[in-house]
């Protein structure tokens, strides 16, 4: 029964603290919310084509597309939406923080 439990726990942590059950969330794509969300909360820091304003970001760390943000999709859940230190002055809406999860793990697989 114990070794039945851990089981349980370790499939659960397949999709990292999502809470999300895609069949019954509404489609998010990338051009319906994640390109906006990235726009106004990231990019302004993590573009490839800004070099000389990043404020810090990590050079290569870019947002503009979503290759980019799948790239480091892993580190941008666990950033934006556990530690919720990205960005970091914080401010994201709640709504936008839920559309962020559905589409990390229902569109990217993350
Ligand atoms: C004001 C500038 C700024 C904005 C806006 C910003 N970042 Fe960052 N980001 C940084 C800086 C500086 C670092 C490096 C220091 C650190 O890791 O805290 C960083 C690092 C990161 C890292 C890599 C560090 C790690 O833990 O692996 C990720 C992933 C990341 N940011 C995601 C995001 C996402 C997603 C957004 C938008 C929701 C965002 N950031 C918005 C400045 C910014």
């Amino acid at each position: 029964m114990l070794a039945f439990v851990l089981f349980s726990c370790v499939t659960e942590n397949d999709t990292a603290g999502a809470t999300v059950d895609c069949a019954a969330a509404p489609e998010v794509t990338w051009d319906g919310f994640a390109h906006g969300f990235v726009t106004t909360y990231c990019v302004s820091c993590h573009s490839v084509n800004n070099t000389d304003r990043r404020y810090g970001a990590p050079e290569g760390l870019d947002f503009d597309t979503e290759a980019g943000l799948y790239e480091s999709g892993t580190r941008v859940r666990e950033r934006t939406l556990v530690e919720q230190s990205m960005p970091p002055g914080g401010g994201v809406f709640a709504d936008d923080l839920q559309l962020l999860d559905v589409y990390l793990t229902c569109q990217l697989g993350i």
